[in-house]
This record gives C-alpha cells, structure tokens and sequence, in this order.
C-alpha cells in the first residue's frame, strides 16, 4: 500500500526527509573586517565567537541561495518538485518587497502544484515556518512541503558600523517536511513575540513608516539598527526558556533532548542557555565561529551540518530554538525519524534533477514568453470584432483546460472545481 494510503487513515506525523544548505563562495575574516571599520579579530572572538562569515557574491542573492539549498534537500528527500503542495521562506532579506522570495523559488523549482509564501519573524522565522509546515501536514492540507531560511544580511548592514556589521553573514538552508504515520518528526512547538521591543532590531527605513527618500538615506534608516545589549539580555532568557517550554510540551525531560540546534548569534548567549539548562555542552550544535548569524538560515544549515557530522540519528529527540527582531522567539521539539543517514545521491539521480532544472527554466521562459505575446495577438479584453472574439474563445478554452489539469491532480483533492457543462460546450465550440 503506497505511504499516503496508509497516512491517510491513521494518525499523520510531519517528519524532515530532506536537507541541504547553501553559504556563497566569499569568506570574510575579523581581519578583512579589521580594515573596514575600527575592530579587531581578538574583539570579535571574545564578544561574538565569530571568525569569519561568508558573504553574497554579485551574483548571490536570497533566490539563488534558497535554490541551491532547496535542490539538494529535495534531493535527499527523494521527490519531485511537482510533490511539494507548499513552500514557504523564511527571510528578512526577501529579494523584493513583493513577489515573495517563495514564488520565486517555486518557479525556478518548476513546483508547479505548490501554493508559496515568505515568512517574516525575524532570526525566529525558520522556526516559525516549520512549525507552519508542520500543521499543515498535521491537518492533511500537505504531503510535502519544502521550508527555507535564505538570508543575504550583507546587503542591509551598515558596513560603516561596527555594532551591527560584525555580526552578521549570509546562507540558506532548507528541509523538506513529509507526511508520515510513524509517531515522529515534530512533536511540538512553542512560538511566541513581544512587539514591544520592535525597536530594539529594526530596520527603518524603506518601509510603510518611512519610503525611501533622501532623508531615509541620509540617516542611514535603510540599514539594520540594533540595541546589542537589550537584544542580549532578552536572548539569555528567552532561549533556555523556550527551550525549557516546548520540552514541557512534548512531555519529554530535558535530559532526554540528544541535541539542541540554536540560532547561531553569539555563543555567548549560547553558553548561558548551556549553563541555565544544566546539559552538556556537546550536546548543543554550535557553528557561529564560521558564519556568524545568518538570521533565519542558521538553524536549519546548523542542523545539516550535524547530520553531516553524524550527530544525529534515528529516534534522537532535537530542541530547535531561536530568537531574533520582532522581538520574536520560537522552540520546536522534534523526534528524528529518518532511519539511516542519507547516502550520497547517485550521479545519474543529480543529472536528471539538474535536466529537471532546465527544463523548469525553459516551462517559466515559455509562461512569460507567452503573457507577454497574449494581449498583442489576441488583443485587449473586450476588444471588438475578430480579435476580440479570438480572445474570448482562447480564454475560455484555457479556463476549460486549467481546470481539468486540476482534476487530473491526485493534489487537486475533493474540493477541486470540476469543469461545469458550460465548459465543455465551450471546448467542443
Ligand atoms: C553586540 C554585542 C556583541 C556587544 O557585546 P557587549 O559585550 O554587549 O559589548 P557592549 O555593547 O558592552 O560594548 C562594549 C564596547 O565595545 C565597542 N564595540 C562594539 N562593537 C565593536 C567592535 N566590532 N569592535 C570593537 N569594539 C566594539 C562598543 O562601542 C563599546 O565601546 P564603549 O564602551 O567605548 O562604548 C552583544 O551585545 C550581542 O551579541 N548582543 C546581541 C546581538 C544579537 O544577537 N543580535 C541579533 C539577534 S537575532
């Protein structure tokens, strides 16, 4: 019996098949940093625990990190695009204000059965979205779907400052998030916010609140402003608890959590989570010296490296937590599901997702090709005479089809819209 049957009757569990992450080619030490602004590697070591992080290239930006984090976790997961039924991308660095980062991304995966969307929650939102991505296979609205924390901080911090520009790097990391009938996988989550301290991590300008103008530019409000020492204390507290929260909710005990995977800020913040919580150190994955804080991807490339490392296995119980602007904060207690740890891909299966790739480039060229000739040869909506009718006809036959490559979908479910008698006369015309 295939595994959705099987799902579909009994209980429905949210597990991670599926991982990978992406930082760009550029390394930036304390010591290039050093001749930039007035620091030095000894500050940034003993302050932050950060040696180096790494930093968009021209031609890196959030798209194109996410795509390369995401290809690899479907890989790993061993689906299709076409079986994801959502994406969401967890950013503070969308690559527009809008289209959201996820549509893009859903594109160029040639997801074409996806809904997508961005999540905004600050260095808290991988955590968010995952737990996002988690209900929705809970409630049977989702089999499959892809979450990514994609971030390029380097394009918003103020290279002039040396609070702020220290801090920070650039990455993406993705999970695909599965159905399964195994109690396993997300167990439970804790998301909380305190808007209050919206000030405390924000960036100004370019907003609602303030469009970009000269003054906005001149202010330097386009750039992240940060309280670091109020931003410190409320992440010292909320993280232990937090953690402390979604343990309670699993009903686990602390000392059966294997693992915790922090965000990656400050590992001194780390280091007074470690003491509050009373567990060893080696049980809390801590990578900030390579890559400073990558806001929302640094939980989930934290997580790939410690499976890469075979610090994660079969049955062990994980603590995901993070904090970050909002002021948000946000725990996920996860039972890890997956058997065995992933072989490498064979060769072949890696060229025929790249040949999936270019043929997604080439189904996305043929949409815009297509939006863009449709108005000039069938002319305007409404438009009298022969082209106008031409319009009418090829609008309706498109509706007709739309809608029965929607019954087609298995995806499409129940409460896809069937094409009516209407349609069907207009298909025979
Ligand atoms: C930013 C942070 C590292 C600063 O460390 P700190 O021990 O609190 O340092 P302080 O704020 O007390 O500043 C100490 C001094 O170092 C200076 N300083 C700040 N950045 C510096 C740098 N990169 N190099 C050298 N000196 C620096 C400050 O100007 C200050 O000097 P002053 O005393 O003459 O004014 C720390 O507060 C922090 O990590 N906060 C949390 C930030 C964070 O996690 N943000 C993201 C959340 S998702």
């Amino acid at each position: 019996m295939s595994d959705r049957r099987r799902v579909s009757r009994g209980p429905r569990y949210a597990q991670i098949t599926g991982w990978g992450m992406a930082v760009p080619e550029k390394v930036l030490t304390n010591d290039d940093l050093a001749r930039i602004v007035d620091t030095s590697d000894e500050w940034i070591v003993s302050h932050t625990g950060i040696q180096q992080r790494c930093i968009a290239g021209e031609r890196d930006t959030t798209l194109t990190l996410a795509v390369r984090a995401a290809q690899e976790a479907l890989l790993v997961a061993g689906i299709v695009p076409t079986q994801l039924d959502l994406v969401i991308v967890a950013t503070v660095t969308p690559e527009y204000l809008f289209p959201s980062t996820a549509s893009l991304l859903q594109d160029a995966l040639g997801a074409a059965h996806a809904g997508a969307f961005d999540l905004s929650a600050g260095c808290s939102g991988f955590i968010y979205a995952l737990s996002m991505a988690a209900d929705a296979i809970r409630s049977g609205s989702a089999e499959h779907v892809l979450v990514v924390g994609s971030e390029t901080l380097s394009r918003i911090v103020d290279w002039t400052d040396r609070n702020t520009c220290v801090l920070f790097g650039d990455g993406a990391g993705a999970v695909v998030v599965s159905v399964c009938a195994e109690r396993c996988g997300v167990m439970a989550s804790v998301l909380g916010s305190d808007g209050s301290g919206g000030e405390l991590l924000i960036v100004p300008g370019g907003g609602s609140r303030h469009p970009l103008s000269q003054q906005v530019l001149e202010r330097r409000d386009q750039y992240v402003k940060m309280n670091g020492r109020e931003v410190y204390r409320f992440a010292s507290t909320v993280m232990p608890r937090a953690t402390e929260a979604v343990v309670q909710k699993a009903g686990w005990q602390l000392q059966d959590v294997a693992l915790v995977i922090p965000h990656q800020a400050n590992d001194r913040i780390i280091a007074a989570a470690i003491k509050r919580l009373g567990l060893p150190a080696d049980r809390f994955v801590v990578n900030i010296a390579r890559y400073g804080n990558t806001s929302s991807a640094s939980i989930p490339i934290a997580l790939c490296e410690a499976i890469a490392e075979g610090r994660v296995n079969a049955g062990d119980r994980l603590v995901l937590v993070g904090f970050g602007a909002g002021l948000t904060w946000g725990a996920l207690a996860l039972e890890w599901g997956v058997p065995e740890p992933a072989r490498p891909r064979p060769l072949f299966l890696r060229w025929l997702a790249t040949f999936w790739y270019f043929l997604a480039g080439i189904r996305s060229a043929i949409r815009r090709t297509e939006r863009a000739l449709y108005d000039r040869t069938m002319g305007p909506e409404g438009a009298e005479g022969v082209r106008g009718k031409l319009r009418e006809r090829s609008d309706r036959l498109r509706a007709v089809i739309a809608r029965r490559l929607g019954r087609l979908r298995p995806e499409a479910g129940p409460t896809a819209e069937k094409p009516t008698a209407e349609d069907d006369d207009a298909a025979r015309q």
